[in-house]
């Protein structure tokens, strides 16, 4: 039996992954490939209830373990990961950074406190995890690095400037980490999802200050984001379903873009010239109509 930990399972694609991925073990089909033992974590443990529900009612809670893990405390990557490693007898075969959060506003009006949040958790967060876990995964040579990015690492966004940059900065790191692990057989695979129905967009600060200079640009990009982006996002199952399939897969893609928005994302970036991109992004969201 394999094992996976994932982060961030109280909710959304973490959760999804980790019945997913317990369940897969049990598929009639799957009785040729070994199923997986997955160490669910979350900065919480009061909130785990709908994750042991979700997976009782998947047949698999045999398969799941809950620890307490916050990607942004040392002590308790430390802790969460020297739990798992104990209850899986010092083998990891991959871990899924799946924990996020979000901060929605113009960049001078976020707080540097909220700022620093999302990069601690988005960014330093995945670091955290991964140094922790690469001597087992060096020492037993071979381990699976799966990132949760986004479509957002793409192209620019307005007022989700500090969310964009948290994920152009994780996949940075990952296409650099790949050259120095895949001697070790470590592979690192990027997941990118477009816009999905989630606790994030309830869970994330929308900062918009009384006296703020771009009061006029967030009041319209709050309805344009509602009716364009947030009307079609789509089933979290399907993100979980891809995790599953980067961590089944004998050999992983490095990107996995997940939903349509997100394939077209992939399939022009860096193809368009930069004015060209913003020209259209602005149309989309019909920036041009806006008086500051
Ligand atoms: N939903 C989308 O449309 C979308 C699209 C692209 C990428 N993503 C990415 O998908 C990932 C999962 O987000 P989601 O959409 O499933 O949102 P979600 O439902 O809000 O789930 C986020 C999870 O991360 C956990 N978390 C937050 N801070 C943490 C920390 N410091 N340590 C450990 N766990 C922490 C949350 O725990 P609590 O319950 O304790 O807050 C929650 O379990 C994120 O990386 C996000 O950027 C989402």
């Amino acid at each position: 039996m394999r094992s996976v930990l994932i982060t961030g399972t109280s909710s959304g694609f973490g959760l999804h992954t980790a019945v997913e991925v317990a369940r897969r073990g049990w598929h009639v089909f799957a009785m040729a490939r070994r199923g997986w033992h997955v160490f669910a974590t979350m900065r919480n443990l009061a909130k785990r209830a709908p994750l042991d529900a979700a997976v009782a009612a998947a047949g698999a809670a045999e398969r799941l373990d809950v620890t307490q893990l916050d990607v942004t405390q040392a002590a308790s990557v430390e802790a969460g990961v020297r739990a798992v490693l104990q209850r899986a007898g010092g083998h990891l075969d991959a871990v899924v950074h799946n924990a996020g959060v979000a901060v929605g506003g113009a960049f001078e009006d976020v707080p540097d406190a909220e700022a620093r949040r999302v990069m601690e958790t988005n960014f330093w967060g995945v670091l955290a995890l991964t140094r922790a876990l690469l001597p087992t995964f060096r020492a037993q040579r071979s381990g699976r690095i799966v990132i949760v990015s986004s479509n957002s690492a793409y192209a620019g966004e307005p007022a989700n400037a500090i969310y964009v940059a948290s994920k152009w900065a994780i996949e940075g790191w990952a296409e650099s980490l790949a050259y120095e692990v895949t001697p070790f057989n470590i592979g690192v695979v990027l997941v990118e999802p477009g816009s999905y129905k989630t606790e994030i967009w309830g869970n994330s600060p929308r900062v918009l200050p009384e006296n703020s200079a771009y009061r006029a640009l967030m009041q319209h990009l709050e309805k344009a984001i509602d009716e364009k982006v947030l009307a079609s996002a789509r089933d979290p199952r399907e993100v979980a379903q891809v995790i599953a399939r980067a961590l089944d897969a004998r050999k992983p893609r490095f990107r996995y873009p997940v939903g349509p928005d997100a394939w077209i994302g992939h399939l022009v970036r860096g193809k368009l010239p930069s004015r060209v991109q913003r020209f259209a992004i602005t149309r989309l969201l019909g920036l041009h109509r806006v008086r500051s």
